[in-house]
């Protein structure tokens, strides 16, 4: 069965986003860490313990204000090397990765050598080992003086995007086949804008949709220009979409906030964009069931972070998604927050299945990108979830291990790639 429907050239792939792994960075999200780390350590216990399954395991990471800054990162930025060897021992053949705007421009108008030249050599190493690259370009971290002219809120300040736009293009275009413009905008612009809870801090519904739609121009423009530099490139975004579903199936008020939210939050970017995306990205970790407005998931299973766990729910939206744009899909990112490895290899196999499932009704898939290759600086929530196929010891010379359920996963890749082995007899 899975012989035929995974095609040779399927990708199996793994993603990072730089701020979450590299080390180093300095961007507005990295002052905002050194800003609100003690806050937020204080405050961890008010706001996580009911959420949070296994909070007195957590309790003490969460309440250590180091916890909060992305700091050194996993050292990724010197280790990547390393990090490549083991996504190829992993059978991956894809691997996507942002590259760091505050890097490449730290200055405005100012292009850094040696960055511009790290990604070079970063893009010939994944290359060197058979494993395809995808360039991330925005995965929301931003150079302090993009921010500082009031960043994405300001239409005119997406001179500077292009600028950005057109030197990594010039730059990377002839070594890329795939390129991913914008990771969530939809979240990017909710949790910064409405919620307030990430930077800027802003609560303000008008200043989020001027944002959002200032983010339309963005993956319009990047799209233009990319394509402009090298026609061939294929491009699209790494959306966050939810497998949303109505709580009480006939009922006329859940059927209701269920098409709703399906238009706002899943809809709304992909159908502007429509016409200037080469595949359709995007990242799958929620089934939410509503309940009138208001989400009511069940109470089990849930990841370490308390997210309601579905990975099933994965094949609805698949169908979904062809059906609106009858254009390639690919999972951009998909995964769980599981210190302990008792629920990923689960998630990946049934994540596997739902994709089998939904290609043998025709839904055209070409890859699938696991989050993450490693442990990474979880934004808000800093160092304590865990969502690597590899833990990476932060504490001890940053010593990476493979983590069983990887182990599996890599076994699994390699019986779909020959087509020959069930998954009971790995
Ligand atoms: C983001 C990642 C994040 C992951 C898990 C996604 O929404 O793109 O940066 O680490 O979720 O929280």
């Amino acid at each position: 069965m899975t012989k035929k429907i995974f095609p040779a050239g399927f990708f199996w792939g793994a993603s990072t986003a730089s701020h979450q792994v590299e080390g180093g960075t300095v961007n507005q999200w990295s002052e905002w860490e050194l800003a609100h780390a003690s806050d937020l350590a204080k405050t961890s216990t008010e706001r996580l313990s009911k959420s949070t399954p296994d909070w007195p395991s957590v309790k003490a990471q969460a309440s250590d204000p180091n916890n909060y800054v992305s700091g050194k990162g996993v050292d990724h930025y010197r280790r990547f090397e390393e990090d490549f060897d083991i996504a190829r021992k992993l059978q991956l053949n894809a691997f996507r990765f942002g590259i760091e705007w505050s890097r490449i421009e730290p200055e405005q108008g100012v292009w850094d050598e040696d960055a511009i030249a790290h990604y070079h050599t970063y893009i010939a190493e994944l290359k060197e080992r058979g494993i395809e690259p995808f360039l991330n370009l925005w995965h929301w971290t931003m150079p302090t003086w993009f921010t500082e002219l009031g960043g994405l809120e300001k239409r005119k300040n997406l001179v500077h995007w292009r600028r950005f736009v057109q030197k990594i293009g010039d730059e990377y275009g002839s070594e890329l086949k795939y390129v991913i413009t914008l990771n969530e905008p939809n979240v990017y612009a909710v949790f910064g804008y409405v919620t307030g809870e990430w930077v800027p801090e802003k609560k303000s519904f008008y200043t989020c949709m001027k944002v959002y739609i200032n983010l339309v121009y963005a993956h319009r423009q990047a799209y233009k220009i990319f394509k402009k530099t090298k026609p061939s490139i294929q491009i699209g975004i790494a959306a966050q979409l939810a497998n949303i579903q109505a709580k009480r199936p006939h009922n006329v008020l859940d059927e209701f906030a269920t098409a709703w939210m399906r238009f706002a939050w899943n809809w709304w970017f992909l159908n502007r964009i429509r016409k200037q995306q080469d595949f359709v990205g995007f990242n799958y970790y929620f089934t939410d069931y509503y309940k009138g407005f208001k989400p009511d998931n069940p109470g089990a299973p849930k990841n370490d972070l308390g997210w309601y766990m579905e990975p099933e729910g994965l094949y609805p939206l698949l169908v979904r998604v062809w059906a609106h744009y009858k254009t390639p899909i690919i999972i951009t990112e998909n995964g769980v927050a599981d210190s302990t490895d008792q629920y990923r290899q689960w998630w990946i196999e049934e994540t596997i299945v739902a994709m089998e499932r939904a290609m043998s009704e025709g839904v055209d898939v070409r890859g699938y990108f696991h989050w993450s290759l490693l442990d990474n600086f979880e934004w808000k929530f800093g160092w304590w979830p865990k969502f690597g196929l590899v833990h990476v010891d932060r504490e001890h010379g940053m010593k990476r291990t493979i983590r069983p359920s990887a182990i599996w996963y890599a076994r699994k890749i390699k019986s779909l790639k020959r087509g020959d082995l069930p998954t009971r007899e790995l």
